[in-house]
């Protein structure tokens, strides 16, 4: 791609920008800590799915201080829904170690980003770009797209992925990394789309060698993905008085950290009654599927009621179960636990 290229990419930028909450306007200095939060939340996630976690995030903690100051277990609650929950408990770390280890001030180099909890190649590039103007090779999947087709790669990624940084490398200019960076994935989000690139509109269809072969759609070229193993487990709901029983699961691993609901191991065969938060007359009251990145998930749900409380559980009202931040998989439980309540 020719240097007339990448300034048609940054014109059509100028004009079709999409004006996004964490993004500057022109003449406004970015903000690194918005920078930050909005470029962990995209990781693996849409944009519209971020847009209201991050106006949530940045009313209730407006600076890196404010976030390294919460509560985990605030903060863990409000990330619910998102996904990814490993991104969560790295954002508190993350937060206290800019403010106790750096003053407060994020590192402006890529180098000193990625020592930071959670910030990995794509992280570290990407706010270096952004928020400081530093010239970094951004890609993430949208750029993956737009660069693959560009060039007709076709090497299968992943295995293609150094090949790919490296003509990613090449097209990137010195000047406003940054917005090029953003111009890459906004074309990637909105012409250059994985099933119906628009090419009559694209500021990159002179240059672009999957245009001219014809067929842009069959880039990127994928090596067959494995399998999604499917795992099956048992989840409870245990309720006296209008509460429902919660644990907060171990930091570590699937949903670490969060809220939800006793469940036994999640393995390729289930025993009936393992995880059983006490021995109970249990009963069946269907089944829940969560698809995570990795692996499939069945979970039989059990109810019971229960005689007592045990000091230091925690009990949960059952009609405030929207606020109390569990992740997708244990809403869906929620759900079908509260239909059990009412019937019984
Ligand atoms: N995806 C990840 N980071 C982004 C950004 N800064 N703008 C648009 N989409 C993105």
């Amino acid at each position: 791609m020719s240097v007339d290229a990448a300034n048609a990419l940054i014109h059509w930028y100028d004009a079709n920008a999409r004006i996004l909450p964490w993004r500057a306007r022109p003449g406004e200095t970015p903000d690194p800590y918005r920078v930050w939060l909005s470029e962990i939340m995209l990781q693996q996630t849409t944009v519209a799915a971020v847009r209201p976690y991050f106006d949530t995030f940045t009313r209730r903690w407006p600076t890196v201080e404010s976030l390294a100051a919460a509560e985990d277990g605030e903060v863990m609650a409000a990330w619910a829904g998102l996904g990814y929950y490993a991104r969560a408990r790295n954002l508190i770390a993350c937060a206290r170690a800019v403010v106790t280890e750096q003053g407060g001030q994020f590192p402006d180099t890529e180098a000193a980003l990625l020592k930071l909890p959670g910030i990995g190649r794509y992280t570290a590039a990407a706010i270096a770009a952004i928020a400081f103007g530093r010239r970094a090779v951004v890609v993430d999947a949208n750029v993956e797209r737009v660069v693959s087709r560009l060039f007709a790669m076709k090497a299968p990624l992943p295995g293609a992925r150094a090949g790919l940084y490296a003509l990613a490398d090449g097209i990137t200019p010195s000047r406003r990394s940054g917005d090029f960076a953003q111009a890459m994935m906004d074309l990637g989000a909105t012409i250059c789309t994985v099933r119906a690139p628009a090419c009559a509109v694209c500021p990159l269809s002179a240059p672009c060698d999957a245009r001219r072969e014809g067929a842009p759609q069959r880039y990127p070229v994928k090596a067959p993905k494995a399998v999604r193993p499917h795992r099956r487990g048992n989840a409870y709901w245990l309720e006296h008085d209008g509460h429902v029983l919660l644990v907060r699961r171990p930091g570590k691993g699937m949903l670490g950290g969060m809220l939800g609901f006793p469940t036994g191991d999640w393995a390729d065969q289930v025993e009936p009654g393992d995880g059983a938060p006490i021995a109970a007359d249990w009963a069946e009251a269907g089944s829940v599927d969560h698809v995570f990145t990795h692996f499939a998930l069945t979970l039989n749900l059990y109810c019971a009621g229960a005689a007592g409380r045990e000091p230091d559980q925690l009990w949960w009202p059952v009609e405030k179960l929207g606020e109390a931040g569990l992740p997708t998989l244990f809403a869906k439980l929620a759900a079908r636990g509260a239909t059990w309540q009412r019937a019984a």
